[in-house]
């Protein structure tokens, strides 16, 4: 299976989808990681795993149409059949969406409906959430919208600090996303039987 991951910062999430024997063996190929921040800590992580990478910035284009036409043209050619957003911070358009119509996900760290947008975890930990979570959808128009795919909830401890409360939610989305692509995997190996 034939995907493109797109992220904009650090890429942790990136990393643990890059780094996994098992989704390799299992027939995860990632083809290329598009980026648009050129200064980003996951573009070295994309380097350590030899993962050609796209940096594309929306300010060399005249508009986000003529933007994700770029990633598009660049896509098409790879034959990707999944876009996996991982802390891609752009919203996603009619361009691209039309191009992978419920073929693009997203991984979003708050149980949405709730908290969706910018900074999920600080807001739940500023409510005094008891409760917070991950969730993985497909996406749409949107912003953090979609059929939900996989859901997981991360309970607030008594002596949480916010960053320890972020660890858990990082460490609880690095597995969700695996677990969502192995069944990804398993059901694309089963149709092509
Ligand atoms: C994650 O919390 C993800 O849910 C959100 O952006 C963050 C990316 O983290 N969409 P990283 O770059 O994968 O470390």
């Amino acid at each position: 299976m034939r995907v493109a991951v797109f992220a904009s910062g650090n890429g942790s999430n990136f990393e643990a989808i890059a780094k996994s024997d098992e989704l390799r063996n299992l027939g995860l190929e990632i083809e290329l990681l598009v980026c648009d921040q050129p200064q980003a800590h996951v573009l070295k992580r994309a380097e350590k795993y030899h993962i050609p990478v796209f940096v594309n910035r929306l300010a060399d284009y005249p508009d986000r149409n003529a933007y994700e036409q770029a990633i598009v043209d660049k896509l098409k050619p790879l034959k990707i059949e999944y876009v996996l957003l991982a802390g891609y911070m752009k919203v996603v358009t009619k361009t691209l969406l039309g191009a992978y119509p419920n073929r693009i996900i997203n991984i979003h760290p708050s149980l949405l409906p709730k908290f969706s947008g910018l900074e999920a975890i600080e807001r739940a930990f500023a409510a005094g959430d008891e409760v917070t979570g991950v969730t993985i959808h497909y996406i749409d128009e949107g912003v953090d919208t979609g059929p939900v795919i996989k859901q997981c909830k991360v309970v607030r401890l008594r002596n949480d600090t916010e960053a320890s409360l972020e660890a858990r939610i990082h460490q609880t989305e690095h597995q969700m996303y695996r677990q969502v692509i192995l069944d990804l995997l398993n059901k694309n190996n089963e149709v092509a039987k």
